[in-house]
């Protein structure tokens, strides 16, 4: 297997995940960098059954292998919310920044640490096998942003044993702790057996 085709349109994920398989000698691409921008809707209630959406959506269309993930935040204090929500959080086509300010907003009345974490649960899709992986990173949501890099919730989340926002954070530090990071190394390990 040379290629696989990453279902996302998020070039910050993009990114990160061409990064976790520079190793492997496996290229990954995005449906954009193909000429086809494919839209998914997430109507699954569990990260594992979007997922399965997106990855099964963009090997319809290309008949190729296909990962895909579907991440979030889920937050101790509101029980999990706005987890498989977290892109659309305050509405549909919001920004980052509109769902970092109302996150900010619902914890303020809420008593310190506010204790989260991110999921990413990875998934592959040849039209015949699947395999899943998920990956978490635990920390806390502060109420201020910081820091410029990454995308996200990146800017009010500080990893537990950090004092920097993942923001504040270098890229190759994010991709060395992240819950991506883990997802898709365990998702490369499994591919070995395809
Ligand atoms: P998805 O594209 O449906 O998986 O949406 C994931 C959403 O969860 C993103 O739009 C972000 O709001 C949030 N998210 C997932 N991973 C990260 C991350 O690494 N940093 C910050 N936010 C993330």
């Amino acid at each position: 297997m040379e290629k696989l085709i990453f279902a996302t349109g998020n070039k910050g994920k993009l990114r990160e995940v061409k990064d976790i398989f520079d190793d492997s000698g496996i290229e990954i691409m995005a449906p954009f960098e193909l000429g086809k921008d494919i839209e998914v809707e997430e109507t699954e209630a569990t990260f594992e059954g979007n997922a399965f959406l997106k990855a099964e959506a963009i090997f319809n269309e290309f008949k190729l292998p296909v990962v895909a993930d579907d991440s979030g935040l889920e937050v101790e204090q509101l029980n999990g919310d706005p987890g498989v929500y977290s892109a659309r959080y305050a509405g549909k086509n919001c920004t980052f920044d509109d769902n970092n300010n109302k996150l900010i907003k619902e914890l303020s009345s809420l008593p310190q640490p506010h204790k989260a974490r991110f999921v990413s649960c990875a998934v592959f899709f040849d039209g015949e096998n699947r395999l899943i992986a998920t990956g978490y990173l635990y920390g806390i949501i502060i109420d201020e942003k910081r820091g410029t890099n990454g995308f996200g919730y990146d800017p009010i989340f500080v990893p537990d044993g950090f004092d920097l926002t993942i923001s504040e954070m270098s890229f190759d530090q994010k991709n060395s702790i992240s819950h991506r990071k883990v997802s898709f190394e365990k998702l490369k390990e499994l591919l070995k057996s395809v």
